[in-house]
């Protein structure tokens, strides 16, 4: 696998979409052989797009696997299943809740969580479906940007693994095969349209691999997962057609004071963020306008329970980064 500077990227002005994906199912076919591979399909446009590419390349010999982690966004599994349905995919849905929740139970370090949930991932519930299945490779979808901010030490990106040292054949039983690592987003976009993908998700804005817990200050606890999901679906409803790269809600471990029925409430805080960026480098924060952000700050206060404050982060990226963990 190559490090950083091995890695030849291609720029989006450079990218022949029809020639990038035969090279790759190509590619795919000659490593795998006439063996079994398997992937973990999130519905974000990476992993979508390698999901087609190795469709394409393997057909039945690809097992596609979704990881129900107790950590997705609303309706999540559903909606994937559904998707890639119609395109002929058939997806299979792991439920490995208490397997997430039991790792990530009492850690509050960042990285600390990310690994855990690396390690829950990669080990534990792909380490045993790869053992059961006999697949010798796993397809995923690194790309040039994620490699370059773990390399840059910014943060460890989930699927992160060999860039990094870490050999998966001897840890987790497999080799892992990254086909868009050449591409940044916007190119992996490119791809995703001219494979079939609906513009759903080929334009969906970025999520990232270890999904809510990235937007949880402190421990990940189902209950707190269940609050932030719920402010990040109203923020993905009332910003989707606002044109803005990434859109999110984190939820605080502070508390404040605050009013609800009237009476004291020591309660929770929302912090809203809604990003301008084209590559997720660098970003802005997008100026929105001022009635959209009353109505969050209303309807996340109001539908969601134990919230008593809504904030909106103006810090752009440097410094800030786009998630919080
Ligand atoms: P940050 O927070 O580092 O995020 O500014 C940059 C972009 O990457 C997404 N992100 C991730 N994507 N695995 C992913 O696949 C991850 O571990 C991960 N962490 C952050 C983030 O949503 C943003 O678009």
């Amino acid at each position: 696998m190559p490090t950083l500077s091995e890695i030849d990227e291609i720029k989006l002005e450079n990218l022949s979409v029809e020639e990038f994906i035969d090279k790759q199912v190509d590619e795919i076919r000659s490593v795998v052989g006439d063996g079994v591979a398997i992937n973990a399909l999130s519905g974000g446009v990476d992993s979508s797009v390698v999901t087609m590419l190795g469709h394409r390349a393997l057909g039945d010999r690809l097992r596609t696997i979704f990881v129900d982690s107790g950590i997705m966004r609303r309706g999540e599994p559903e909606w994937v299943h559904s998707v890639f349905k119609d395109l002929g995919v058939e997806v299979e849905v792991l439920d490995a809740h208490s397997e997430f929740f039991g790792a990530l139970k009492g850690l509050t370090d960042p990285e600390e969580k990310r690994e855990a949930v690396t390690q829950t991932f990669y080990k534990t519930v792909f380490g045993r479906a790869v053992r059961e299945s006999g697949a010798k490779y796993l397809l995923q979808g690194t790309n040039y940007t994620d490699v370059e901010e773990t390399v840059a030490g910014i943060k460890r990106q989930h699927n992160i693994l060999e860039q990094l040292g870490i050999d998966t054949e001897s840890m987790f039983g497999y080799k892992v095969l990254e086909p868009l690592i050449q591409l940044r987003k916007s190119g992996v976009r490119r791809v995703g349209k001219a494979l079939g993908l609906p513009e759903e998700v080929y334009n969906a804005p970025p999520f990232p691999g270890p999904a809510l817990a990235t937007r949880v200050i402190g421990e990940v606890t189902p209950e707190r997962v269940a609050t932030v999901r719920l402010a990040n679906f109203i923020v993905e409803e009332e910003l989707r057609g606002s044109g803005a790269f990434q859109y999110l809600a984190i939820l605080h471990e502070d508390r404040v004071t605050g009013i609800s029925g009237g009476e004291r409430d020591f309660g929770q805080q929302i912090e809203v963020r809604c990003w301008d960026s084209t590559d997720a480098v660098k970003g802005t924060p997008t100026k929105l306008p001022f009635e959209s952000l009353e109505r969050l700050g209303n309807r996340i206060a109001t539908e969601v329970p134990g919230v008593v404050s809504v904030t909106y982060n103006i810090t752009t990226k440097p410094p800030s980064t786009i998630e919080p963990i």
